[in-house]
C-alpha cells in the first residue's frame, strides 16, 4: 500500500455517491509530507521524460504540481485558472470544462506568454474522473503548440470514463491510487 492508499484509508471517507472526501489530508487540509511524497512518486514515474513543465488547473491540482515540480529539479509550473476571461482579449488560452461532479461548465484559461511552442509538458492533478479538466489542459497544449508528455493523478475512480478514454487515446495516464465501485456502493482499490 503506498502513502496516499494508507492516508485514504486512515482519514478517507468513502461516499455511496461515488465521491471519495478528502479534505482532512488531501485539498482543504493538506497532509504536506504526503504531498511532498506524491510529488516524488509522479516524478519518479515521468523521470525519463524530459519534462519542461507542468500544467494543472487551480485549486487542487497546484499543491501535487508544485511538489511534482520541485522532485523534478525546480521546473516551472503553470496554473491554467477558473473564471470567464474570453473579454481580455486574445492572448489567453482557453478550454470550456464541464464537470460531472458539479454539473457545471466553467472556461480555463492559460496566458500565452506562460507556455512556449515545443516545450514537453506534464498535466497534473488530484482527481481523474470523466477526464474534462485534463481533456481542457491539452487542448490548451495543443493549442500553445506544446507536447502534453503525460498526466499524473493522485485518484483515478476508474467507474468513472476519463482515464480509460484518454488511455485508449494514447494519453500517458499514471495514477498512484485507482479507486472502483463495487455492487454494494462501496469503493475498493484497483491492484495492478
Ligand atoms: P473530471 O475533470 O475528471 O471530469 O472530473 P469532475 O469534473 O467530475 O471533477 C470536478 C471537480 O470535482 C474537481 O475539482 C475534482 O477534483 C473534484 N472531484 C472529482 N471527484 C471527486 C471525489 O471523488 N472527491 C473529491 N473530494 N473531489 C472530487 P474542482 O471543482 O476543479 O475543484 P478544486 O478542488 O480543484 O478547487
Amino acid at each position: 500500500m503506498n502513502e496516499l492508499q494508507k492516508a485514504i484509508c486512515r482519514d478517507g471517507e468513502l461516499l455511496p455517491g461515488g465521491v471519495i472526501r478528502v479534505e482532512r489530508f488531501l485539498n482543504h487540509r493538506v497532509d504536506t509530507a504526503l504531498a511532498r511524497q506524491i510529488g516524488q512518486d509522479l516524478a519518479d514515474a515521468f523521470r525519463d521524460a524530459q519534462i519542461d513543465c507542468i500544467l494543472t488547473v487551480e485549486a487542487s491540482g497546484i499543491i501535487f504540481a508544485m511538489t511534482t515540480a520541485m522532485a523534478m529539479g525546480d521546473i516551472p509550473v503553470v496554473i491554467a485558472k477558473k473564471g470567464n476571461r474570453r473579454n481580455l482579449g486574445d492572448d489567453m488560452y482557453t478550454a470550456d470544462v464541464f464537470s460531472f461532479t458539479h454539473q457545471t461548465t466553467s472556461t480555463i484559461h492559460v496566458g500565452k506568454r506562460c507556455l512556449e511552442e515545443g516545450q514537453r509538458v506534464l498535466i497534473i492533478d488530484d482527481f481523474l474522473a470523466n477526464g474534462e479538466a485534463l481533456k481542457g489542459l491539452m487542448s490548451i497544449c495543443h493549442q500553445a503548440k506544446c507536447e502534453a508528455v503525460g498526466a499524473g493523478i493522485c485518484i483515478e475512480k476508474t467507474f468513472q470514463p476519463g482515464g480509460k478514454l484518454l488511455r485508449e487515446a494514447g494519453v500517458q495516464v499514471v495514477s498512484l491510487v485507482k479507486m472502483d465501485r463495487k455492487e454494494d456502493g462501496t469503493m475498493c482499490f484497483v491492484e495492478e
